[in-house]
């Protein structure tokens, strides 16, 4: 086995995305039945704010692989490959037998992952005849994402970023206009979901669930020009990102070799999947194993400690309802420095792939994460994104349970960087952060309406069955 990494442009150019709707029919079908009976409360009369390319592309289980758009190519061949390098010195730090490897999906402009969903859809956008694309953004990654992939395609941005990052992030918005984006604090005055915020929320600290509320509000009132573009989530949008995944098989094969376990954080799902599930469908190739392990913050343990259930994505109920993994839509985790790991459930096709034992979960305490940031910044250069270091923590939980031989290969998704986020590593060093621990009362309440919602639908499936 070679052991030093490869400079990123010895792999050559990936072209496609991985198509794991393709391999997993059946998880397809089960994240999509459609529960007639939540009809009342969301995801009604939505005007459908997807071009029919990407609808396709989250509904698709005949291709293994989607070609990646020549346009769409060009703009990732400006920052791709990524990096995908040994960590020696962490390796030695930890004292133990592991491999362990990172990609970095931080060397970007928007400095996360997010910009290979945004080129995407910007792109696809722009050929179904958009001419503006309106969006919220919590830490404001998504946000800078999409304002520079709009700048690419010619297409007009407006951003709202929830109002408390935006006040403590202002380089974020900086970028979003440096790009030109326009960019409103959340909430604003601009649409009624805003006021309405405003009037219970006069600090304007705001949440994800009312800047995509106005977002998605603001897209509908111009209709046919403007469209809302989502983040994370929906299938598409993990579809783009195993462009990250289909490297790192490529780019590990090139250093000899495979993961026994590939860690990523997990918000919605995006990175996760993205740099996941080409692992899966090589390791199904090659005969072997690989466990996909999910990172969530302690903050808000969606995946061990929710339940699979149909629930509302956004506190609003302006979005549909899917089945998911869930701590409840009225649930709303501390105020962590992972803003982007803060979101109440999961995307709908990772949920049916955990609901059947397709990866792990661990939950990672904030101040381990930023511990693990920390760590991993000394003996690697690179500072994390907080969300990230979760990922670097369980990695590093992986890593201790197996000093000893044999050794175990482990592959971490960076999916961005921390350059932003110092305050919380600062906090972290003075050991002053505030807790993360979740309100108890908040999840029993939250879980227990989402799970008493599910057995009204039960119960009426059940009468209507008996009719
Ligand atoms: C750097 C970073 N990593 C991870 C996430 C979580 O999102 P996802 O689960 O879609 O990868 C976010 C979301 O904002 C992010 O900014």
């Amino acid at each position: 086995m070679n052991e030093m990494a490869f400079p990123a442009a010895a792999t050559p150019r990936v072209t496609t995305w991985c198509n794991f709707l393709h391999d997993f029919p059946d998880y397809y079908e089960e994240s999509t039945l459609a529960p007639d009976h939540f009809a009342d409360v969301a995801g009604v009369n939505v005007l459908p704010q997807q071009p029919l390319s990407l609808m396709k592309q989250s509904n698709d289980t005949t291709r293994a692989d989607v070609a990646i758009p020549p346009e769409v190519q060009a703009i990732y061949a400006t920052y791709r490959p990524t990096l995908l390098r040994r960590a020696h010195r962490l390796e030695e730090r930890l004292g133990t037998s592991a491999r362990i490897y990172y990609k970095y999906e931080g060397a970007n402009v928007s400095g996360s992952h997010k910009l290979n969903s945004a080129i995407a859809q910007a792109w696809y956008y722009k050929k179904a005849g958009v001419k503006h694309l309106i969006t919220g953004t919590g830490a404001g990654q998504w946000g800078t994402a999409l304002a520079y992939a709009c700048k690419q395609f010619g297409l007009r941005c407006t951003v709202f970023m929830v109002g408390i990052s935006y006040r403590q992030k202002p380089q974020r918005p900086t970028i979003v206009e440096l790009f030109g984006g326009e960019i409103h604090e959340s909430p604003s005055a601009l649409t009624k979901t805003g006021r309405d915020a405003m009037k219970r929320d006069p600090d304007r600290i705001g949440s994800l669930a009312v800047a995509t509320g106005e977002a998605i509000e603001m897209a509908r009132e111009m209709k046919d020009s403007a469209r809302f573009a989502v983040g994370s989530g929906e299938t598409c949008v993990l579809l783009h990102q195993t462009v990250i995944g289909n490297e790192a098989v490529r780019q590990m094969a090139d250093l000899g070799d495979f993961p026994d376990y590939v860690v990523a954080c997990m918000g919605a799902g995006s990175n996760f999947a993205g740099v996941g599930m080409p692992f899966l469908r090589a390791a199904k190739a090659m005969g072997r194993k690989t466990e996909l392990v999910a990172a969530e913050p302690v903050a808000c343990p969606k995946l061990t400690r929710g339940d699979y259930l149909f629930d509302i994505n956004d506190f609003s109920g302006t979005t549909p309802v899917t089945r998911m993994y869930t701590l409840g839509s009225r649930f709303l985790a501390p105020g962590i420095h992972a803003g982007g790991l803060r979101y109440h459930g999961t995307s709908a096709f990772l949920s049916a792939l955990y609901a059947h034992k397709g990866f792990s979960a661990r939950a990672i305490a904030q101040s381990d994460a930023l511990g693990a940031g920390i760590l991993f910044a000394d003996c690697e250069g690179i500072i994390p994104a907080p969300e990230s270091a979760h990922a670097i923590a369980a990695a590093v939980e992986i890593a201790r349970e197996h000093r000893t031989a044999p050794a175990r290969t482990i592959l971490i998704n960076i999916s961005g960087h921390g350059l932003f986020d110092l305050a919380g590593y600062e906090e972290a060093k003075r050991g002053v952060l505030s807790s993360d621990a979740p309100d108890e009362a908040m999840i029993a309440a939250s879980l227990g309406a989402a799970r008493a919602k599910n057995e009204d639908l039960a119960r009426a499936l059940a009468a209507d069955v008996g009719t």
